[in-house]
């Protein structure tokens, strides 16, 4: 055998976040899931994981939360300290069974279908207005300008955030968790400065909420009761935090990838032009391109097998989401982006018991906004490479200056 035939896996650094920037690492991912898909895979800053690539492993993980917990030390890749992960366990993100079916029972009240369509047309009015907006000129910086405004404004809309406060939440939620990205949170402060100041705006929302229900998702949240049981306002003021942030970061991101793939791709940009009623299926290969997420993490809570693999209890097992949505034992052709594939298992919104509780509420802005842009703007283009956030947990874009034309009304 060749070298070429066996390549050297210790090379292969999932952790560095200036990889991830440059953009995804779609070959070293392809190298594992195919010479070793659940691969020990050492870190510096930690005692090292497994990571996972095939799609079969990432969905059996997801779905055997006995056995891979999210509680034993959160979702996230490095060991929380204790005070933080007493924390995270408070997050539903953080939770197992039973208690996390307890609470999910208990926020799902909010994100029924009902909400969701009652918000539906205010969300298509304020698409229209935030992309009319580009009529006024030909270039924006997409991301401010259009990606971000739109999930901020959904969230703040459910749970009842006044209009003042929004831009300020906004920011602090970028600063609360793209920390590894110096320019968005320069010392480790400034993400604690944030989680502390959202922090007590959610307390005081909780107490105005009581004091006087508006009918919000917050104000359902506060009022829900599940097995006899409410939540407390710390648990709002977490849950608040979290939302913030898990509806911001990922929409926001699906929304530039979303045009960048577009850009990329404009056979399928003209196809949409011509037949918007492709859109469901493009905003699927669009999450199934580009999961707004790199990867969440599991504990394994007692030795077990995985993949052929003998995994001990405690270890760390982290999924790649940009892994298991390439791969060919389940997607032909993983590397072609379709906007017309069926089906489309892509699983960007992770899968089973922390299922996202925001998906559809995350496809209908995606739908909502590239009907909206396409039927208002043409010849996009780039006006500068799109500037990518230093992480390797979010795929985020900092700034992606374009112009374009108005299309004649
Ligand atoms: C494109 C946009 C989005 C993506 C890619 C995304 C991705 C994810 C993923 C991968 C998980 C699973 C976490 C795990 O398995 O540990 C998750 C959970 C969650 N997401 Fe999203 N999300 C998006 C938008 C949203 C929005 C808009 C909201 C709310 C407004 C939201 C709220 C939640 C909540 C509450 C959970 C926790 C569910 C649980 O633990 O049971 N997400 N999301």
């Amino acid at each position: 055998m060749t070298a070429s035939t066996h390549p050297d896996l210790t090379k292969i650094d999932l952790t560095d976040a200036s990889v991830w920037e440059q953009g995804t690492p779609h070959e070293w991912l392809d190298i594992l899931r195919s010479e070793d898909p659940v691969h020990w895979h050492p870190e510096s800053d930690g005692q090292g994981f497994w990571a996972l690539t095939r799609h079969a492993d990432v969905h059996q993980v997801s779905t055997s939360p006995g056995q891979f917990s999210s509680y034993a030390q959160g979702p996230l890749r490095l060991d929380p300290a204790p005070d933080s992960l007493e924390q995270m366990r408070m997050i539903i993100i953080g939770m197992d069974p039973p208690d996390h079916r307890t609470f999910r029972g208990l926020v799902s009240k909010a994100f029924t279908p009902k909400t969701m369509s009652d918000l539906a047309d205010s969300l298509r009015a304020e698409t229209a207005r935030v992309v009319g907006e580009l009529r006024e000129k030909n270039n924006c910086e997409f991301v401010t300008e259009v990606a971000a405004r739109i999930p901020m404004w959904s969230i703040s809309e459910l749970m009842g955030v006044p209009e003042a406060d929004r831009h300020r939440l906004y920011e602090l939620s970028h600063a609360l968790i793209d920390d590894q990205d110096p320019e968005v949170a320069p010392t480790p402060e400034t993400s604690m400065e944030a989680s502390v100041e959202i922090f007590g705006y959610a307390s005081e929302m909780a107490i105005r909420e009581r004091a006087n229900p508006s009918g919000s998702l917050t104000s359902l949240l506060l009022e829900a009761e599940v097995d006899g049981r409410k939540l407390t306002d710390f648990e709002f003021t977490l849950f608040f935090m979290f939302l913030i942030v898990a509806g911001n970061e990922t929409t926001r991101t699906a929304s530039s990838h979303g045009l960048l793939t577009l850009l990329d791709h404009p056979d399928a940009m003209q196809r949409l032009v011509q037949d918007p009623s492709l859109m469901p299926g493009a905003v699927e290969e669009i999450l199934r391109w580009e999961p707004p997420i790199h990867h969440f993490r599991r504990t394994a809570t007692a030795d077990l097998d995985l993949g052929g693999k003998r995994i001990a209890a405690g270890d760390k097992v982290l999924m790649w989401y940009p892994g298991s949505n390439r791969d060919p034992a389940v997607f032909e052709d993983p590397h072609t982006f379709r906007i017309d594939r069926t089906p489309n298992a892509q699983q960007s919104f992770g899968i089973g018991e922390h299922f996202c509780l925001g998906a559809n509420l995350a496809r209908l802005s995606l739908r909502l906004l590239f009907t909206e842009l396409l039927g208002t703007v043409e010849n996009i283009q780039l006006a500068a490479p799109p500037r990518r956030l230093h992480s390797n947990l979010i795929n985020g874009i900092k700034e992606m200056q374009i112009t374009y034309d108005v299309r004649e009304r």
